[in-house]
């Protein structure tokens, strides 16, 4: 499975509010194509990587909510049967559980302002009715384990499911910190936070997997730390295995020479992948192999 990183954002795919550049993004179709690969498609709603001319175009709300329609229409569109799976909208709460401020909610707003998740539901309506078939993904950052987020994620879920909102699945997108992610007790809260979202009759994804590592100037992590990623990526690739609801486990890139982690992190983090910055598995690619080969747990 592929998904491009930047190349179907507004960002990449809208030089302005008329025009649609699909290059980069068939670019990745097509080498999807040659490998064999599926596709997921990332992301149609988010607050980053947008256009100056749509952040900076003071719209009203209707005109947003037209130019919002129309590009989860066209893109879905162009995208029919080949990306299997889209990330419809991407990191709408905030670490309280809150609806984010943002562009599309209530600055201005789509129209939705003040009314929670309404929005949400609206684009998600917005994105079936262009490809049924699409499987419509709600992703998310640091809802991973069991937290206000989380929990906010599971209610906002268990409420569209609930009134038949168009939803197949959340993306768990899973940039974890060393620091915290090394505890059995974050794992445990993993695998009980996918078990809750799967009851509901939902996939979920892991889709933005990478374990960043403090370096030195060098870019050399500390002594033991590439193992320790190791033992974090095996818990969470075993965390989705023994639970059939999850369905993909996917890294942010592969080799650590093109990970966004370093300049994410102002270049004191890094070494998040299996691959290291020339193409050589790591000690992270032997766990996940291993975990894969060994498959998901037996039914009881
Ligand atoms: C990142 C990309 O990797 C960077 O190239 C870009 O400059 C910023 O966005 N969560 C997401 C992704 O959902 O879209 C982000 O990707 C990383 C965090």
């Amino acid at each position: 499975m592929v998904e491009p990183e930047d190349a179907m954002k507004w960002r990449a795919l809208r030089p302005d509010s008329n025009t649609y550049d699909f290059r980069q993004g068939d670019e990745v179709v097509r080498f999807a194509q040659i490998h064999q690969m599926k596709i997921r498609g990332h992301c149609l709603v988010w607050d980053h990587d947008n256009p100056d001319w749509l952040t900076q175009g003071h719209f009203s709300s209707s005109r947003l909510s037209r130019l919002l329609h129309e590009h989860i229409t066209r893109v879905i569109k162009h995208y029919k049967g080949q990306v299997f799976a889209w990330d419809v909208i991407n990191e709408a709460l905030d670490e309280n559980g809150e609806v984010r401020d943002s562009i599309w909610y209530n600055k201005p707003g789509i129209g939705f302002s003040g009314q929670g998740t309404a929005y949400i539901e609206q684009v998600f309506r917005w994105a079936h009715k262009v490809d049924p078939k699409a499987l419509l993904f709600y992703n998310e950052a640091e809802g991973e384990g069991l937290n206000r987020k989380s929990d906010a994620i599971y209610a906002m879920m268990k409420d569209f499911k609930r009134r038949n909102v168009p939803i197949d699945g959340v993306g768990l997108q899973m940039h974890v910190p060393t620091t915290e992610w090394d505890t059995p007790v974050m794992v445990a809260g993993l695998s009980a936070n996918i078990a809750r979202l799967t009851a509901l009759g939902l996939q979920v994804h892991i889709t933005e997997l990478d374990v960043a590592l403090p370096i030195d100037a060098n870019g050399v992590p500390q002594a033991g730390d590439l193992l320790r990623e190791a033992d974090i990526y095996r818990n969470i690739v075993r965390a989705c295995l023994d639970n059939p609801g999850c369905t993909a486990i996917q890294t942010w890139g592969f080799t650590d020479k093109y990970s966004w982690i370093g300049s994410h992190s102002r270049h004191i983090c890094g070494q998040g992948l299996p691959f290291d910055r020339t193409y050589q598995p790591k000690s992270a690619y032997s766990a996940v192999l291993k975990e894969l080969s060994a498959g998901r747990a037996p039914p009881h």
